[in-house]
């Protein structure tokens, strides 16, 4: 399949030449795309660089810092475009390991609409987290397991790949989720779209260089988002106006029981 490997990035100068070619090294076949909002740190620059000397490798300039979704949704629309058909999210602080794309790679080839790189599955690994944010990410999952009926072992996982025809059929410029409750929002939408989702264990390594971009607004978000839509789901109530989708034959409505 031809697969597009979308990087976000903001103040990542000192992770993006690293990761680039450890994806290239690991997997030459596949293509990146740097999606950058404008980073002050000059990350966009070094990636034009190593663009100008790569044709396998592009850079998406966005001009303000404007979330981890709105990034991903230009991404996804570069690549659909330009008739990709796995489109694969990766960190650019190498907590996602580009050694480890080919499992996400064999599940899609398998027949995986949707793969997520897991780290609360058997073999799933997490190294140099500190309790708290273990505690957010199992939490979270947790939690939008309950409200959402989602039989996902790692709901907000930032590594994942995704066939081009699954992710045409979700609709996504109804997408408003900005921060990593993107990642919840995707998955209840491929699952309420019947979508095939495989979980493969992963070992995310928590970055050396740089700094996480999590804050306390993103968490806000997700909590605000995923009780929103849990209660909707209870309710019976179908999705918000302004986010029904056109469900594809045989779908289930997002806010379908299970
Ligand atoms: N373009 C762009 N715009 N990129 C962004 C933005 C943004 O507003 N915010 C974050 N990023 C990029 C970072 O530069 C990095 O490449 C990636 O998104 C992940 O950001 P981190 O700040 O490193 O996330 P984390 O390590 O705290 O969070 C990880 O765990 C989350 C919870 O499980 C990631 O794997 C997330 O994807 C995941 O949801
Ligand atoms: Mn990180």
């Amino acid at each position: 399949m031809r697969t597009l490997v979308i990087i976000p990035t903001y103040d990542e100068a000192q992770n993006i030449a690293w990761i680039i070619g450890r994806v290239r090294a690991a997997t030459p076949e596949v293509d990146v795309l740097v999606v950058d909002d404008a980073s002050p740190d000059g990350t966009g620059r070094i990636a034009d660089e190593i663009a100008s000397e790569d044709h396998q490798v592009h850079v998406l300039h966005r001009t303000t810092k404007d979330g981890l979704g709105g990034a991903y949704l230009h991404g996804f629309s570069w690549g659909l475009e330009r008739g990709y058909e796995l489109l694969v999210e990766m960190d650019a602080d190498g907590s996602h390991l580009p050694e480890q794309l080919h499992r996400l790679l064999e599940a899609a080839e398998g027949g995986a609409d949707l793969t997520i790189g897991s780290r609360w599955v058997p073999g799933g690994e997490v190294e140099n987290w500190p309790w708290y944010r273990k505690l957010i990410s199992r939490g979270g999952t947790q939690y939008a397991r309950v409200m959402l009926a989602l039989p996902i072992h790692d709901a907000t996982a930032g590594y994942r790949a995704y066939r081009a025809t699954a992710l045409e059929q979700l609709q996504l410029d109804l997408v408003a989720s900005q921060g990593y409750c993107f990642q919840i929002d995707m998955t209840r939408r491929a699952r309420a779209a019947g979508q095939h989702i495989v979980e493969v264990p992963i070992t995310f390594v928590e970055r050396v260089h740089g700094q996480s971009k999590m804050s306390s607004s993103i968490v806000r978000e997700a909590l605000w988002r995923v009780t929103g839509w849990g209660i909707r789901r209870r309710l019976g109530l179908g999705p918000a106006r302004r986010e029904r989708v056109a469900a594809p034959p045989g779908a289930r409505p997002l806010s379908s029981r299970r």
